[in-house]
């Protein structure tokens, strides 16, 4: 069994040595893998688990693009599944549910039979790299969409943000990031492939990918705890709605809460991968939260050639922004 684990785990390897690489991100060198580019770091996990996941229908995937809103998701879905906000008091909401291509990533094949059900995991793999295991599955899926103007600033700051405290930090300027992105060049890019890929499947089936917007969460996130409960088969109950739970679970899972809290300000995400140069610090998953603070660094130019690229990319899909 290790031995086979081992032979799969260099074959991966020389596969992934032989994929198209970039290194524009700095200490972040990126892969294209099936149109993706996803971190090298990251893709012994994604291949080891097209290999080996096997959802069940109980399973409830949290997907997003990186950057947009995934830590927020986990709360919000980890407090609905437990009707127990309070837990986020002590536990980082990227604890809440693992990622499985980090997951995956380590020198063996996890164990994922052992975890409790229903089991919740994420990922930012996109829809047509999922294993074929999880389209055929009655596994549910929520994925999350944001502004690509936003979601680009906020990878920007957590990208250069992104190096060990030992290494020099990441000098890149922001028109180079605009270049990058524009291009698909950044984590799991092009980010409007991977969103058209979930709208399109959530179009088809509804019942297997609920498609959340992170501006529709900020405008009403009550409304969007409702419907994502009632997606998840754990819809509140009468008693519940009359003691408040649906706004305990927004307040909790709130980014002035949860960015407040010691447990999400100290320590480093990941710890268990050699990341090099990189350390993905706890906090960096909290900045400002903010709807529109593309406005504090895009100029008009920029602006125009993201809005022409959702033009062409989206035109007649029915997805807005
Ligand atoms: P900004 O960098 O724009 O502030 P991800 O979780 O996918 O890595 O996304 C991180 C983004 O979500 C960051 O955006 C972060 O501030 C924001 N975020 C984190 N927790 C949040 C919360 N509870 N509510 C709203 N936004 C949140």
């Amino acid at each position: 069994q290790k031995d086979n684990e081992l032979r799969a785990r260099q074959h991966h390897e020389e596969e992934i040595s032989s994929l198209p690489l970039h290194e524009g991100w700095r200490y972040l060198p990126l892969r294209l893998y099936k149109g993706f580019w996803f971190p090298e770091f990251i893709l012994p996990g994604v291949l080891s688990l097209r290999h080996h996941l096997r959802p069940t229908s109980s399973d409830i995937l949290l997907v997003s693009f990186p950057k947009s809103g995934t830590t927020w998701l986990k709360a919000l879905v980890f407090a609905i599944s437990t009707r127990n906000p309070e837990l986020l008091l002590s536990r980082h909401p990227q604890d809440c549910s693992p990622n499985l291509e980090a997951f995956f990533a380590g020198p063996h094949v996890p164990d994922l039979d052992a975890l409790p059900s229903p089991r919740q995991f994420s990922t930012h793999i996109p829809y047509s790299v999922l294993p074929k295991s999880v389209h055929d599955s009655p596994c549910r899926i929520i994925y999350l969409c944001r502004e690509p103007k936003d979601t680009l600033v906020s990878t920007y700051h957590f990208v250069i943000g992104m190096h060990r405290p030992e290494a020099a930090p990441q000098q890149m300027p922001f028109t180079e990031a605009v270049e990058l992105f524009c291009k698909g060049l950044s984590m799991y890019g092009p980010v409007w492939e991977h969103q058209l890929e979930y709208w399109q499947e959530s179009q088809r089936r509804p019942d297997k990918v609920l498609f959340l917007k992170y501006e529709d969460m900020m405008a009403d996130p009550e409304a969007i705890v409702r419907r994502m409960a009632e997606y998840m088969g754990k819809p509140f109950s009468a008693a519940e709605e009359m003691n408040g739970m649906v706004g305990e679970i927004v307040r909790l899972s709130s980014f002035e809460k949860l960015s407040g809290l010691e447990i999400n300000k100290v320590g480093l995400w990941g710890k268990e991968f050699d990341l090099g140069h990189l350390a993905i610090k706890n906090s960096s998953f909290f900045r400002n939260g903010k709807v529109g603070d593309w406005r504090e660094h895009f100029t008009a130019e920029m602006a125009e050639r993201f809005d022409a690229i959702a033009r062409d990319k989206l035109h007649q899909s029915g997805l807005t922004h």
